[in-house]
């Protein structure tokens, strides 16, 4: 069964419409420097030049030894890039800069508090720091090349430190977002068989320290009960030498990075040279079901695809200070924090903390003090800046020559207020459309070359050839105004490998809709399905509505329905969960939760708190519903499916539709007073929806 097959109903059936926004030409100073302002890069990537166009890419890397095929499709849809080929991403990153221009900055680090020193790390610095820990990752932790590892990391240098370290070696590693719960890691640590876990004791949040390590200990444990036994826990520790946790160290297992990295001193750990192919990360993803999905990525073919995007559309130069504020534990930390500007050379910056800490002027103070050049962030920090501070900007002197926006739709009122207010009319935006799988943007604007259109990330990348299907593989023909899945036709090199351990669901989520020749070595055969609706405009460029599967973008984060509903169902009052996306004007959607009880137990705020903590528990706290509503009954169909989409129209005032062939009609009138009435209350009703946010919520979670 595919993640999909169960919507009958979905955007393709759906017209939508919207006004074309108009076109903001790149400033022409920012073409004049740009990496790709020669229109001929469009001609060296057309499709004819498939799959030798990438080349470009992998030639901007130090291979031990060359590639000898390009693309193999030889186990199409698992396909290898630069086949042949050996290289370590470590020394592409560090080593090779560090020997050309030791002193160079290779890493900023912001801590939150204003007060606290900014650290800078050169590439030679930081040569050492991943020499000496990748030498403790071997002798002390007993890791070697192949062998996965699990990090549970703020946003400290000590992160990059950790994945390079790893990457040196050839260590797999899986890093998970440091807001997840120990239960969420524990989780991710089971599937990836990690027995080792590097996490820290604290960081710094909205101006003070949490304990994080507490949560190491709920992961080993949850680990445990799943099977895999966790035998080391390094801890980094925030300020060295002084531990920030209430949690005691266990005995045996728990060790502190700080007292045992001065016995490898000096050492060099030799770059492990790896064939392209060799796995270089897994980061964990939301999906269908309940079990994450672990996205596996190659050396080789990530390491170039994310390099080559870097230089052409974050425009990275090597002498440019670079800030992305996502979080290293997400694909965009990996691939445009970590991977992508180390490779290239550059200073890349990272900030501990939240933006608006300890006010709205925070993001642009530092922008101002460090020079940073090139700003990347999410719709969803946008809209808040935006919303706590809209004249901050203009009170700093910064200068942004290209600014990126990432992970959600976003409004063309907030791409105007970003462009105007934050970019000065002197940046030019990339609206970059990608996804954890695909490991770099597939969906963007050219910065030098391609006009922005707000709301539109712009055509297919360079070498990425998108169309638009309904359900029966037509092709929906652009500028028509009717959306349809988005697939990408071709392979590229930054795709996942596969989904760790489960070869068979990567088949079916991305390839099994679309494919009609499971047999088939071409790769015009085997397009990628992304789970996106979208629609492409007479000009080629894409608007993207947003997911058509069961998963809620919270703040650019996905959230799967099931995972949701299993938390709530951990409580044991509870007898059925349901979990839907109400709108929300800052973090995109928010998620609502629908509970009915077992016979005998009441509602009341006591088992809303109950369900709301085990979520918490379960996922982490971005995870927090904006409401848990206590129904007497669901709404289901005959065959006894919930249907979200009625709870989901009720929880965002909009229409409920045909409810006649539920079985039990009758009660959507009462949850609807219910749930209503209480908004209303509240003062929280929404604003008026768009069509393209009525379609989504009208068709979530068909049945
Ligand atoms: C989903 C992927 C992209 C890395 C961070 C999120 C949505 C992503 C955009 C964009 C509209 C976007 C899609 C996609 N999305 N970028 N520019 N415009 N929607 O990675 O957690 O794997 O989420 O985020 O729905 O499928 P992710």
């Amino acid at each position: 069964m595919t993640e999909n097959s169960e919507n009958e109903v979905s955007e393709s059936q759906i017209a939508v419409h919207w006004r074309e926004e108009e076109y903001f030409d790149p400033p022409p100073a920012f073409t004049a420097q740009a990496n790709a302002n020669d229109p001929a890069i469009l001609e060296r990537f057309s499709e004819d030049k498939f799959p030798d166009c990438f080349t470009e890419y992998a030639d901007m890397l130090a291979w031990d030894q060359k590639w000898d095929t390009v693309l193999d499709t030889s186990n199409a849809p698992f396909w290898k890039w630069f086949g042949g080929g050996k290289l370590n991403a470590c020394y592409n990153c560090v080593d090779r800069h560090a020997a050309a221009n030791p002193d160079k900055t290779a890493v900023i680090w912001v801590p939150e508090l204003e007060e606290d020193e900014t650290v800078r790390i050169s590439y030679g610095e930081l040569l050492r720091q991943v020499n000496e820990f990748a030498a403790m990752l071997r002798d002390f932790a007993g890791l070697d090349t192949g062998d996965r590892v699990t990090l549970h990391m703020p946003m400290v240098p000590q992160a990059i430190v950790t994945m390079l370290a790893c990457a040196r070696i050839g260590i797999v590693h899986s890093q998970v977002f440091g807001g997840f719960s120990g239960n969420a890691c524990g989780t991710r640590i089971a599937d990836s068989g990690s027995r080792v876990l590097i996490t820290m004791d604290g960081y710094f949040r909205a101006g003070s320290i949490t304990d994080h390590k507490v949560k190491a200990d709920e992961a080993v444990a949850e680990a445990a009960r799943q099977g895999q036994e966790v035998d080391k826990v390094l801890v980094w520790r925030r300020h060295q030498g002084e531990y920030a946790s209430a949690t005691p160290m266990a005995d045996g297992r728990d060790f502190f990075v700080d007292e045992h990295i001065g016995d490898y001193a000096g050492q060099v750990v030799e770059p492990v040279s790896q064939p392209s192919e060799a796995p270089l990360f897994l980061m964990y993803t939301s999906g269908t079901t309940g079990r994450p999905k672990g996205a596996q990525h190659s050396t080789g073919g990530y390491l170039a695809y994310v390099t080559g995007t870097s230089k052409y559309y974050q425009d990275i130069h090597p002498d440019d200070v670079y800030w992305c504020l996502a979080d290293i534990g997400w694909i965009t930390g990996h691939s445009y924090i970590v991977y992508g500007p180390l490779s290239l050379g550059t200073t890349t910056v990272i900030y501990e903390g939240v933006p608006n800490y300890p006010d709205a002027g925070r993001p642009w103070r530092i922008a101002e003090e460090l020079g940073v050049n090139i700003f990347h962030t999410s719709p969803t920090s946008i809209r808040m800046l935006r919303k706590v501070g809209p004249d901050e900007p203009a009170k700093y002197n910064y200068h942004f020559k290209t600014m990126t926006t990432v992970g959600e739709p976003i409004e063309p009122e907030v791409w105007r207020w970003y462009y105007h207010s934050v970019g000065k009319d002197k940046a030019a935006i990339t609206d970059t459309w990608w996804q954890t799988e695909t490991g770099g943007f597939l969906g963007s604007t050219l910065p030098g070359l391609q006009p922005m259109k707000p709301g539109s990330c712009g055509p297919g990348a360079l070498g990425i050839y998108p169309v638009i299907y309904d359900e029966d593989r037509n092709e929906i023909p652009k500028g028509i105004g009717r959306a349809g899945n988005i697939c990408i036709r071709n392979p590229w090199p930054g795709i996942m490998q596969t989904v760790w351990g489960q070869p068979e669901r990567f088949l079916d989520v991305y390839y099994r809709k679309y494919n009609s020749d499971p047999e088939s070595k071409d790769w015009h055969d085997w397009p990628y399905f992304a789970g996106d609706g979208a629609l492409e405009a007479d000009d080629g460029y894409f608007r993207i509505l947003g997911r058509i599967d069961d998963v809620i973008n919270v703040a650019g984060h996905r959230l799967g329905t099931k995972e949701l509903e299993s938390a709530a169902l951990t409580v044991p009052e509870v007898a059925e969960a349901a979990a839907v996306p109400v709108i929300d004007d800052i973090r995109g959607r928010m998620v609502e939760m629908y509970i009915s009880l077992k016979p005998g137990f009441s509602a009341g705020p006591e088992m809303e708190g109950k369900v709301t903590k085990a979520i918490e528990v379960e996922i982490g706290k971005i995870a927090r519903p904006k409401n848990v509503w206590i129904v007497p009954d669901m709404p289901k169909t005959r065959s006894g499916k919930i249907m979200r989409r009625v709870i989901a129209s009720v929880s965002n005032f909009t229409d409920v539709g045909d409810v006649t062939t539920l079985a039990n009609p009758e009660v959507v009138e009462g949850i609807k007073h219910q749930v209503q009435s209480a908004k209303v209350a509240r003062g929280d009703t929404p604003r008026e929806l768009s069509q393209t946010e009525l379609a989504e919520i009208q068709a979530f979670g068909n049945e």
